[in-house]
Formats: C-alpha cells, sequence, structure tokens
C-alpha cells in the first residue's frame, strides 16, 4: 500500500515495542535507509539484526541518551550524514512509571521531562536543520491517549510531558510549513509493549475487545510519513481502540 522507496528515516527508541514496529514497517514497504536510535545498545543491535534478516535492509545503529541537546545534534547529523538526508523522523523515546502521587519527586518529573518533551524537541530542531535545507521533511511525535484523559496507573508527570508533546507538535508543525515541513502526532491507547507489561489492563475494557499492538500504532505512522498525508500537519490520529470514548 504505501511505498517509501528512495526515502530515509530515523526512529527513536527503535530497540523495542513500537518504535521497533515502525522501523519493521517501513523496512517492510522498502524504505531506501533507515537509522534506528536508542539508549539501550544491545536490544538496538537485535532490532537491526531482525530488521536485515526478515527484509535485507542493513539498519543503521546508533546508540544515544536523548536527554543532552549535544547528544542529540550528534545524533541527526550523524543519522542524516550516514543516510545521505532525512525525510522521516519518528520520535518513540519516551518513559513513564507507575505509581502514587507522593512518589514524584523532583528528580524524577525532569527525569520524564527530559527525555519526553525536551529531548524529543531538540532532536526535532536538529531534524529542521537537515529538513529546511532540502525544503522537506516530515516528522512523527508519539504523545498518549494519557495526554487528554490524565493517565491510568502512571504518575502525573507522564500524562503532562504527553500534553505538551501535543502543543509542541502543533507550534512545530506551524513553524515547518513553509518548508513543507509536516509534523504530526500519534496518541496510542494501551499498547503491549514493554512499558505496559506492568499494567494488567482488561483487553474487555477496551471497546475494541483488545489490547493494541506495536504493528497497529505503526500503521498510523506510516500513514502520516507517506505521501497520503501529504496535506496532513498539526493533527493526531488516536490509536486506542476506542478508549477515548469511555
Ligand atoms: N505502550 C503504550 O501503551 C503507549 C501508550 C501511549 C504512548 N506511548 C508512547 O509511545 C512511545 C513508545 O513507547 P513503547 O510502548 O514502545 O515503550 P518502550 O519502553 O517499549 O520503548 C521506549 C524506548 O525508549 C527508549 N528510551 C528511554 N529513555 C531513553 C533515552 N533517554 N534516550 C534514548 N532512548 C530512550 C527505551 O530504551 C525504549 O527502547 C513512548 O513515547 C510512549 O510514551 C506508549
Amino acid at each position: 500500500m504505501f511505498t517509501f522507496e528512495g526515502k530515509t528515516a530515523l526512529v527513536t527508541g527503535g530497540a523495542g515495542g513500537i518504535g521497533a514496529a515502525c522501523a519493521k514497517m517501513f523496512a517492510r514497504h522498502g524504505i531506501g535507509a533507515m537509522t534506528i536510535t536508542d539508549v539501550r545498545r544491545e536490544n538496538l543491535l537485535r532490532t537491526a539484526g531482525e530488521i536485515e534478516k526478515e527484509t535485507g535492509l542493513t539498519c543503521i545503529s546508533i546508540d544515544a541518551d536523548i536527554r543532552k541537546e549535544e547528544s542529540d545534534s550528534l545524533l541527526v547529523a550523524e543519522a542524516a550524514d550516514r543516510m545521505g538526508r532525512l525525510d522521516i523522523l519518528v520520535n518513540c523515546a519516551g518513559i513513564s512509571r507507575t505509581g502514587k502521587l507522593y512518589d514524584v519527586t523532583e528528580e524524577q518529573w525532569d527525569f520524564t521531562f527530559n527525555i519526553n518533551v525536551k529531548g524529543l524537541f531538540f532532536i526535532c530542531r536538529e531534524a529542521f536543520k537537515v529538513m529546511e535545507k532540502q525544503r522537506s521533511g516530515c516528522i512523527i511525535n508519539l504523545a498518549s491517549q494519557a495526554a487528554r484523559g490524565g493517565g491510568i496507573l502512571v504518575t502525573p508527570d507522564y500524562p503532562s510531558s504527553k500534553a505538551a508533546v501535543l502543543t509542541l507538535t502543533k507550534s512545530l508543525a506551524k513553524l515547518g510549513a513553509s518548508n513543507s515541513i509536516r509534523v504530526n502526532t500519534v496518541s496510542p491507547g494501551l499498547i503491549a509493549t514493554e512499558m505496559t507489561s506492568s499494567f494488567g489492563y482488561d483487553p474487555a475494557a477496551v471497546p475494541l475487545g483488545r489490547i493494541g499492538t506495536g504493528d497497529d500504532v505503526a500503521g498510523a505512522v506510516l500513514f502520516l510519513a507517506s505521501d497520503y498525508a501529504s496535506y496532513i500537519t498539526g493533527a493526531c490520529i488516536d490509536v486506542n481502540g476506542g478508549i477515548a470514548m469511555i
């Protein structure tokens, strides 16, 4: 359905979960070159190996912690340099914690925002430098249903950080439009990954009757990255099996 021949993509949080699902789906749909990045080096190399084995694509892997502006700058520059250009950026790196109100320390608040908001912003900013020169590009940021509903089980720092991602995406979409850089959000509900493995959520509570998969989210990401979405920017696609309705 989609084709990404000749295109290049950088996927953060690509070692596992939704990021790995996106990277694998891009590879299956013929992406020309891809870089995955994550702080977990072993998992990153394993995912790159799986992609190569399944599709033949040699996936570039760069291990980096996205919390620092300098490392974000180096990361994006290296990815763009090794791939020749940067057409698509998918920001999946993120963390959440379960707990109660008084579990949230200043350290935890900063940790969450440094990854989910600050790191994401600086990666976008660096991608803009490349995409502005190309006068084209596409960025997809992962927010969360929790941004709208306040979250279940997770501590308040997480939904607050994801609400920031929703707004940041719109700000960037406005700034990118004149250079044909589209910036959109995908907001997942409950998806079966390492992040949610301890949640114990009842599939019967989801209107569609099941917990989502990484591929459910990747489908929306690929659509937004494709030419079928060429008139969509500053938007958010909810992928939640209908839980926003309850
Ligand atoms: N799983 C869900 O139900 C769900 C729901 C809503 C939103 N999301 C969002 O989707 C995105 C992907 O989540 P997931 O479920 O695949 O989680 P995950 O934990 O499986 O993957 C997140 C990845 O981010 C990486 N990461 C964490 N801190 C990092 C750092 N400092 N630098 C670089 N990489 C770092 C982790 O190593 C991990 O591989 C996240 O932004 C998450 O908030 C997930």
